[in-house]
């Protein structure tokens, strides 16, 4: 059955169908352009259309497709870069040039690469959908292939697939594939979920130290422009310790994307030391493309995400930033005429929200594995303001909280993260494990390496008030080393080799500078001079 167009409102149009499910796609207009039905009314449906509308004209056609958006999963994506409704990007340039055409459309994963399928089960077996059939290997990783249906298997393949053979057939004759769809606003089913421990290695000493993140956790980077957030996104992207990154450019400038693209094929993960690009999924909806796909690209990506948690990977979704998300999800929201919340956002932003960041966690998988989702979400406040609401939704939604702040940017301390107004959730918990397993003294560092910075704070209230001469040596000694604390510690300069740090080259320098210190302050109380200690410690 095909509708046609009757009304068109920036990036909705209404169709007169009726016969259709909330969610379901469309294509509409002449063009063929991708749509997603987002209201439903007695004699007609609004759908939310993910490509420029301009041009699109009422007495068009919309065609139902009976299913909802959704992303291909299978052996290929990784090292992809798609755009928002997972079109991927390099071979859309190639083949259509670097603008891309309403309506165009190719697919995603590539159809007849050839892959070498090793099988976990044999003929006879009953299985249960969601268990591993067996894998394909993509780049250093085993790449589970989930059996879509259960049953008994009656025949399995061995050796070379492609996309179209199917992997096994089932006595009832269902024939299963090496890729599946899955729709985007459906979080892919697990056995349950597991407490966060364990930490993710991010690279940078004030968060693995201070703020760490749990494996399964979810935090966010609120900063004002210019504050440091999509280099920090970027560094943590490259040096995290995790299986899969999945990042996400949402509607930032497209040359930040384009660089990035061109820096991950040259570089190497740390941790494997192979290229990054062979563990990277990117998705980019930057600020020249649609804003209605802007608005899927994040459920795209965690998708993608998910199911690579499936298979008992560690899994990092990265996206910068989810306040276009938020504007996007509000134009959208303004055209279908809802009530408006604060400031304009839909009144369901924060449930949004918070049901985005609940697909993080750590999860014992359908096939008995142990994988996990985490998320690091970049948010951009205008003008810097926290009280605004994609800020506070993000706020109650996640488990840290990394504050960006204006005036360390200004004084060109990166990561400008500070550090009285941060706070993590996992920090405990972690720092427990840490303390097992990289420095017995991890924990009392912490302790005293903050409490340096807390009284350094303090000084600085009295010293404005008494000034410096009425300072002591012990105080001098200590606004030295908290200096050493924020300029060598938290500051870590991306663009050299400091961009990444180990937990235990973390651990050996704040050791260091809290060593120092008790020294120096031991000798001042044995009566020794504080500029004779002051130029040793340099
Ligand atoms: N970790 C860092 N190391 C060195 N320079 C940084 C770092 N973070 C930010 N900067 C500097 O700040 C500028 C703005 O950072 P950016 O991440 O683009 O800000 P935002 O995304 O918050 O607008 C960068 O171009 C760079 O000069
Ligand atoms: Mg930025």
């Amino acid at each position: 059955m095909t509708g046609r167009i009757i009304g068109i409102t920036g990036p909705t149009v209404t169709v007169n169908l009726t016969d259709i499910k909330l969610y379901d796609r469309l294509k509409v207009g002449h063009g063929g352009l991708q749509g997603e039905v987002v209201r439903l009314a007695d004699d007609h449906a609004v759908v939310q259309v993910y490509e420029e509308t301009k041009g699109l004209g009422v007495g068009e056609p919309a065609q139902p497709l009976g299913v909802p958006l959704s992303v291909r999963l299978g052996p290929g994506l990784m090292g992809q870069v798609y755009d928002g409704l997972q079109r991927p990007l390099p071979l859309m340039g190639e083949k259509f040039g670097p603008f891309i055409r309403p309506g165009c459309e190719l697919e995603s994963l590539p159809a007849d690469s050839i892959w070498i399928f090793t099988p976990l089960k044999k003929a006879g077996d009953t299985i249960e959908a969601g268990c591993a059939l067996g894998f394909v290997r993509e780049n250093s990783f085993e790449h589970c292939i989930f059996a879509q249906a259960g049953g008994v298997i009656s025949a399995i393949a061995q050796g070379e697939i492609t996309l179209q053979t199917p992997v096994a057939s089932l006595e009832d004759g269902t024939q299963l594939y090496p890729a599946h769809d899955w729709p985007i606003r459906t979080p892919r089913p697990f056995r349950r979920k597991l407490p966060p421990a364990s930490p993710l290695i991010t690279g940078q000493r004030v968060i693995d130290f201070f703020f760490p993140l749990s494996l399964g956790g979810t935090a966010i980077i609120p900063g004002g422009f210019g504050t440091g957030k999509t280099i920090l996104e970027q560094a943590i992207a490259k040096h995290a310790a995790v299986d899969v990154i999945v990042y996400v450019g949402c509607g930032e400038r497209g040359n930040e994307m384009a660089e990035m693209l061109e820096e991950f094929s040259s570089l190497n993960d740390p941790w494997s030391k192979r290229p990054l690009a062979e563990r990277t999924i990117m998705v980019a909806n930057t600020s020249n493309m649609s804003v209605a796909a802007r608005e899927a690209s994040i459920y795209t990506a965690v998708t993608m995400a998910e199911y690579y948690r499936d298979m008992g990977c560690h899994v990092l979704l990265l996206a910068d930033s989810i306040s276009r998300w938020a504007e996007a999800l509000r134009e959208v929201s303004s055209a279908l005429e809802e009530m408006p919340g604060e400031e304009g956002y839909p009144t369901y932003l924060a449930s949004r929200l918070s049901g985005y960041f609940s697909r993080a966690g750590v999860v014992e998988t359908l096939d008995g594995k142990t994988g996990s989702l985490s998320m690091i979400l970049s948010v951009s406040p205008p003008g810097g303001d926290f009280t605004e609401p994609t800020t506070q939704a993000c706020l109650r939604a996640s488990g840290a909280f990394y504050m960006l702040d204006t005036s360390l940017a200004h004084r060109r301390h990166f990561p400008a993260i500070n550090w009285v107004q941060s706070y993590s959730l996992y920090a405990e918990e972690v720092s427990k494990h840490f303390t097992e397993s990289v420095s017995e003294k991890w924990e009392e560092l912490k302790k005293k390496g903050m409490a340096l910075l807390q009284k350094e704070e303090k000084l600085r209230e009295v010293s404005e008030i008494v000034g410096a001469e009425g300072l002591q040596d012990e105080d001098h000694l200590l606004l030295h080393t908290a200096g050493e604390i924020r300029n060598r510690f938290l500051c870590q300069n991306s663009f050299t080799e400091d961009a990444f740090s180990t937990p235990e080259q973390t651990a050996l320098l704040i050791e260091l500078i809290v060593r120092q210190y008790e020294e120096g302050s031991a000798r001042l109380a044995k009566g020794e001079d504080l500029s004779a200690i002051l130029k040793e410690m340099k």
